[in-house]
């Protein structure tokens, strides 16, 4: 290149020039929006620290799904606020579930056909305790020791997710996500599906979900807050990206159709090297504490939100995802088309 004959500039006079060379779009298609459903009727309960989402009874919830699919969004991904909790999760995974209800209403619901119904498979929303798993407390456990005092059991939570995610598909379910990080819990789904003639059924893994702060505002939406002790034992450090990897390459061999990574913006690095390895199906997920800081910033008139909110997609986009899960998804449905 050598200037002045090569001017970078030339290129971006116009809109017509800018678009024509611009290398990543946003659909509105690629884009999936959460929702938190709660038992009851006509409730529409604003979450705090997340201005603009709401707890929605199944009423409520089916006009925020119509409103999704006629702005053309990819698909809702699917929480629960159980009215009760207990140390099995039976929310999560009994057949009359707040979730099993509204996917066999949002299924009767012609209007939502253009959507993908995914849903979370997990059980901190459904847990007395709040943890992703079963809990078994060591009593003897000597007060010298730092580590916790209990432990989250992998192998016996296999059994409830398993459980939870053919109950789940059972009730129309399009896509099964476990974002519990357990270890083995792909391959567990995959069986229980298959044996109950769910063959179809595919399995959104978040293959690599790291142990963020930027959740907390979703404990607050999704009342699944852990009630002692943190995530670190199963979600992963933010510091490692080669893990993070060989995470993925065993969900891949233990048969995910998609994969998910999570939180999206300060993972940017982590999408973008997923992308460069894997060629299977990516997406990212924009979590609660983003879109909280971005919030309060226009509260603030600090950020202008139309052109931050694009930008911020676009930014995990560029990193490689196909699409994604974002609180934004309606608003930035309208700012596209
Ligand atoms: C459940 C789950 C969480 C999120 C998605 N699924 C919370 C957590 O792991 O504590 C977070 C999503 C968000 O912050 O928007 N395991």
């Amino acid at each position: 290149m050598n200037f002045p004959a090569t001017r970078m500039r030339r290129l971006r006079r116009t809109e017509a020039l800018r678009s024509l060379v611009r290398e990543t779009h946003l659909h509105p298609a690629a884009l999936i929006q959460p929702l938190f459903l709660c038992p009851g009727v006509g409730i529409r309960r604003e979450i705090a620290s997340m201005p603009g989402v709401f707890n929605l009874s199944l009423d409520e919830a089916v006009k925020e799904a119509e409103a999704a699919a006629s702005l053309g969004l990819g698909g809702l991904l699917l929480f629960g606020l159980p009215a009760e909790k207990d140390d099995q999760a039976t929310g999560a995974w009994s057949s009359e579930g707040i979730v099993q209800q509204a996917l066999r209403a949002f299924k009767s619901n012609r209007k939502l056909d253009p959507l993908a119904l995914i849903a979370d498979v997990c059980l901190c929303e459904y847990t007395t305790h709040g943890h992703c798993g079963v809990v078994s407390h060591d009593h003897a456990a000597t007060t010298h020791s730092h580590e916790a005092s209990y432990e989250i059991q992998n192998d016996p939570t296999l059994t409830l997710l398993a459980k939870t995610a053919v109950s789940l598909a059972a009730a129309g379910a399009d896509i099964v996500a476990p974002s519990d990080m357990m270890d083995g819990r792909v391959e567990a789904i995959r069986q229980a599906l298959d044996a109950a003639q769910l063959d179809q059924t595919p399995i959104l893994s978040y293959a690599a979900k790291f142990a963020s702060a930027f959740y907390g505002p979703f404990r607050e939406a999704a009342n699944s807050a852990p009630q002692f002790g943190d995530r670190r034992t199963y979600q992963m450090d933010g510091a490692n990206l080669r893990e993070a990897l060989r995470e993925i390459d065993q969900d891949i061999a233990e048969s995910a159709d998609m994969i998910l990574m999570k939180p999206a913006m300060p993972y940017l690095d982590v999408i973008r090297a997923a992308r460069d390895r894997y060629d299977i199906p990516l997406g990212a997920y924009q979590v609660s504490g983003e879109y909280a800081m971005l919030q309060a910033a226009f509260a603030r008139g600090w950020l202008s939100p139309d052109r931050t909110i694009l930008e911020s997609l676009l930014s995990i986009r560029r990193a490689g995802a196909d699409f994604i899960v974002t609180y934004f998804a309606q608003q930035a449905a309208k700012l596209i088309t």
